[in-house]
């Protein structure tokens, strides 16, 4: 075992690769030349992307995809995603063309409220704490004016204050509650340095209180944090049709696929191994989306998965209906996210993707998130319904193969039309590929 290394952030990038080959990778040439072969030869383009973390070797790859074809809100996106999950895009582009002649998808943005928090631990009377963060909000408020400035300009900023009375659930345990309109930022390193001068203020005011004893000023602040639970930054996406325009899809009827697409959606609202996967197949449209606009996508996550379980149980998050002939799909989750700042002024690929989307504000790429994890749902749940998802893998998974085992571009095509009807598996395809 390799000994523990101290100062490995200190290591040149060349001094770090020779440690991670000694150590780790048995300073195999081949594993040496991955790592070469990834950086980019531009100096400056390496040096941008070496910016982006610590510790840096190399860079990592994934696919850089468009959907094209989405219909939102009667304006034709073409959208940019990042995955590496094979027939993903494929889908939504599917998804994407399905609806476009039947009128394509309508968002509506419901909220762009993000909180921070500032949890505390008091020891006193609930009425004087109260009293005491009502009377010195704005003071409160002011305190962050050093870094509120821009934020106000672009007509963000604090929107509220409240005191959260948790003591029931933990011992004096308090939450000073805070509201932010972010506007087009995502606003993490704003929202976080807010709410570390007003915890400091908070403190500072407490000392001079008249009104608290010294056991009630003796006030400790555990931590100062966003939450990324924003179940007040809403979006809607919606599409609909009428049922005879659905058509026949592979042997079902119009009627019979939204019927049988309506049993689907009722499972995940009950079953929580299918509402779990239903809302997976959601993430895979929106987490590309995400990557590609360079945003956090642990943070959308984690948030659309608590507003999953927002009623008590974990559900589904796909809703649907048929009405008077009309049958209808619709999302409704939490997406709080940026079209400015951070790396989406700085990465190239993050710069040309929010290009693609016509420079979106921050509300309609909430709009566009929404729609691709709504298209990807459908997508899913179209093919579980009728011909199942493997059909479409499998057909990525012989291509991957076929690459593994080194197939040239006349024998993937050969292949591709070989394999059409019959059973893909890492056999099938090495016997192919040597007989061909
Ligand atoms: C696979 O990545 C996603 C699906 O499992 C989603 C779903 O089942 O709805 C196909």
């Amino acid at each position: 075992m390799s000994k523990k290394i101290i100062g490995f952030s200190k290591l040149s990038k060349q001094e770090k690769i020779d440690w991670i080959c000694s150590n780790y990778l048995d300073n195999s040439k081949e594993d040496i030349e991955i790592l070469n072969k990834y950086l980019n030869t531009d100096i400056k383009t390496q040096s941008l992307h070496d910016s982006f973390s610590e510790n840096t070797l190399s860079n990592f790859y994934f696919p850089f995809s468009i959907a094209p074809n989405f219909l939102i809100n009667n304006n034709n996106y073409c959208l940019p995603m990042v995955i590496e999950e094979s027939s993903v895009v494929a889908a939504a582009s599917n998804s994407a063309k399905f609806w476009y002649d039947k009128g394509g998808f309508s968002t509506k943005v419901i909220g762009m409220e993000k909180i921070g928090q500032i949890h505390f631990l008091f020891n006193g009377n609930f009425q004087k704490i109260k009293t005491f963060i009502d009377d010195n909000k704005s003071i409160l408020i002011d305190s962050t004016d050093s870094i509120s400035s821009k934020m106000k300009e672009r007509g963000g900023g604090i929107t509220a204050i409240r005191l959260v009375d948790k003591s029931n659930e933990y011992k004096n345990y308090y939450q000073l509650s805070i509201s932010f309109n972010t506007v087009d930022s995502m606003g993490a390193n704003y929202i976080n340095s807010c709410l570390e001068n007003i915890s400091k203020k908070f403190m500072e005011e407490i000392k001079l209180s008249n009104e608290l004893t010294e056991k009630e000023k003796d006030i400790n602040i555990i931590m100062s944090i966003l939450s990324n639970s924003t179940p007040n930054c809403i979006v809607e996406a919606k599409a609909e049709c009428k049922i005879d325009e659905i058509g026949e899809i592979n042997g079902l009827s119009g009627n019979e696929f939204a019927e049988k697409f309506l049993h689907a959606v009722k499972i995940s609202k009950i079953d929580l191994g299918r509402a779990v996967t239903n809302n997976k197949g959601i993430m895979n449209g929106i987490d590309s989306v995400l990557i590609a606009t360079g945003n956090d996508y642990r943070a959308v996550e984690a948030s659309i998965h608590s507003y999953a379980s927002k009623d008590g149980k974990y559900k589904g998050l796909t809703e649907c209906s048929i009405d008077n002939n009309i049958f209808s799909i619709k999302l409704k989750l939490p997406i709080a996210i940026g079209t400015v700042g951070g790396i989406i002024d700085l990465h190239p690929l993050v710069k040309l993707s929010h290009k693609i989307l016509r420079k979106p504000n921050s509300s309609n790429l909430m709009e566009i998130l929404a729609v691709a994890g709504l298209a990807q749902n459908f997508a899913a749940i179209k093919s579980l319904i009728t011909i199942g998802i493997q059909k479409g893998h499998m057909k990525m998974h012989l291509i991957n193969l076929l690459k593994k085992n080194n197939a040239n571009e006349d024998q993937i095509n050969n292949a591709i039309a070989f394999f059409k009807e019959k059973e893909i598996n890492s056999k099938a395809v090495k016997d192919f590929l040597n007989s061909n």
